[in-house]
């Protein structure tokens, strides 16, 4: 996750095609062609709309999708958007009634009278939400009452995804981030039906979670961050309104407590810790591999237990992240003496880790999150174990998009919007079976990185980019259009205020 020595250029030199298409007015009308990602099937019924009025009420089977949406039309439309109690003959209904397709389908319909998500389960209802959200003019998506008018275009979409793990990973060690920056962007990945966000809760420079059997891990461990920037930590109250804030938006929490290595902050805090006795100073630089816990120590695996079932019990997803990667001060053996011991110790969840695991012995169950920047990798390929794809060269999103680009870094590549966007989860490793890839997800390091507006321009456009790949069908895959998809969210997101790069690539509406 730093600084490696090959740069490798993935980037296509463009010429800067920088004066935008015809400007799409604020108001303009969406279309089922610029949804993002593209679903599975999509069919227009020309010349039918639906408005969104003053009269518009929204009822839902599952209350809390039900009170996102219409809390979004009232702040942007100024209309009442009342809450039915059974489902308006004219207005939207979200409804547990069934659609094709499995556990996350969902299937739109929008008539001149009325508009129906139906769902097999909750979280298609929210993904169906979020599809009729980009249906809406862009001016739906802003903070403050808009003018309208407020038309939705009228057919039916029928829609699943390609994979069960569509993930995002934010590291809060490097920077810390507090629990307001984190739901922002919450808010803004799950539009793009992301369905995951892995928190890199701990590193070198900082220990982010307040672990009470280990309070000096935040009160001191936690009390810096890359370059001497303040620190900062989250308390179990603070986590758990992230855990129930993502819920919300059908998004699972992952915790990542990185192991052996990236531990300087807690050898820092705990002297005991160490082999020697003797704690390091806390760390703000860049470096990485220097750290290892003490394998030989039995306090060692203390530390793990009680960290991990403190981390367990307040996390309701099925997994925690035990890292595993670039633990460059720990012998080969006592790499796999650990991480063996560890995965032991993960309180009930699924252990995942950094592809650098399949060095240990992994259990059945874990998973392997490979990161490299190479299409082979013959001990992953041949691990036997589900695997998330987050090749470092193309979804790593904090990797320059040029060599211009003021923040990121370029170790793993440079990576504009195409080269995020043109590869295959399921081919990408060599020998790797298809049905071995449980999907796909973007980590953005944050060394460099230290504001919302840092993290949106890193984030996108490649953000959708990546969620695109997790959820459309290959048979879908296509860079021409999906080139006229992403620009139709600039708009969007310029009303939501998002930092966004604006790729030379991408034909952006003028004003956006
Ligand atoms: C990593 O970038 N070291 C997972």
């Amino acid at each position: 996750m730093r600084i490696r020595f090959a740069i490798v250029s993935l980037a296509l030199v463009t010429c800067g095609i920088s004066a935008p298409a015809q400007a799409a007015p604020a108001q303009a009308a969406s279309s089922f062609a610029s949804v993002v990602p593209v679903p599975v099937s999509a069919a227009p019924t020309s010349g039918v709309t639906y408005q969104i009025t003053a009269s518009t009420s929204v009822y839902s089977d599952v209350p809390t999708t039900g009170n996102l949406l219409a809390q979004q039309l009232r702040r942007a439309t100024g209309y009442p958007v009342p809450i039915a109690s059974t489902p308006p003959a004219d207005g939207i209904s979200l409804r547990l009634t069934g659609a094709p397709g499995g556990e996350e389908a969902y299937q739109l319909d929008v008539t001149a009278s009325a508009i129906t998500v139906s769902a097999n389960q909750p979280a298609g209802l929210f993904y169906g939400v979020q599809t009729l959200r980009q249906l809406l003019p862009p001016a739906a998506d802003s903070p403050t009452v808009q003018p309208g008018p407020w038309p939705v275009p009228g057919g039916r979409i029928v829609d699943q995804p390609r994979y069960a793990y569509r993930g995002a990973m934010l590291d809060v060690a490097r920077h810390f981030f507090p629990v307001a920056a984190v739901e922002r962007y919450l808010d803004q990945i799950s539009l793009y039906k992301i369905n995951v966000l892995h928190l890199h809760l701990s590193d070198d420079q900082g220990w982010r979670i307040v672990i009470d059997s280990w309070p000096r891990l935040a009160t001191y461990g936690g009390s810096t961050a890359v370059g001497g920037d303040p620190g900062g930590s989250y308390t179990k109250a603070q986590y758990q309104e992230i855990v129930a804030y993502a819920a919300a938006r059908n998004v699972t929490i992952i915790p990542e407590i990185d192991m052996p290595g990236h531990t300087n902050a807690a050898l820092a805090s705990y002297a005991d810790l160490n082999c020697d006795g003797v704690a390091p100073p806390l760390y703000t630089g860049t470096d990485v591999g220097f750290s290892s816990l003490c394998v030989s120590k039995e306090l060692t695996y203390t530390f793990v237990d009680q960290v991990l079932g403190e981390l367990a019990a307040m996390t309701p997803g099925p997994y925690l992240h035990l890292g595993g990667d670039e633990a460059s001060s720990t012998s080969a053996t006592d790499y796999r003496t650990f991480m063996n011991r560890a995965q032991d110790l993960a309180h009930g969840k699924t252990v995942i880790g950094w592809h650098d695991i399949v060095n240990a012995t992994p259990l059945p169950a874990t998973i392997a999150q490979y990161w490299g920047t190479s299409t082979r990798n013959t001990a992953v390929a041949n691990a036997g174990r589900k695997v998330i794809m987050s090749p470092a060269s193309r979804t790593y999103l904090d990797m320059k998009y040029n060599r211009k680009t003021p923040l990121g870094q370029t170790w793993a590549g440079i990576i504009e919007v195409r080269d995020a966007y043109n590869w295959n989860p399921a081919t990408f490793l060599s020998g790797l079976p298809a049905s071995q890839v449980m999907g796909v997800e973007a980590p953005l390091w944050t060394e460099t990185i230290r504001t919302s507006a840092d993290i949106e321009y890193m984030a996108f456009p490649r953000l959708p980019a990546i969620a695109e790949l997790g959820w459309s069908p290959q048979s879908t895959h296509d860079w021409t259009a999906f080139t006229s998809r992403l620009a139709a969210q600039g708009p969007r997101w310029h009303v939501m205020g998002v930092n966004y790069y604006h790729s030379t690539q991408i034909s952006w509406p003028a004003g956006s």
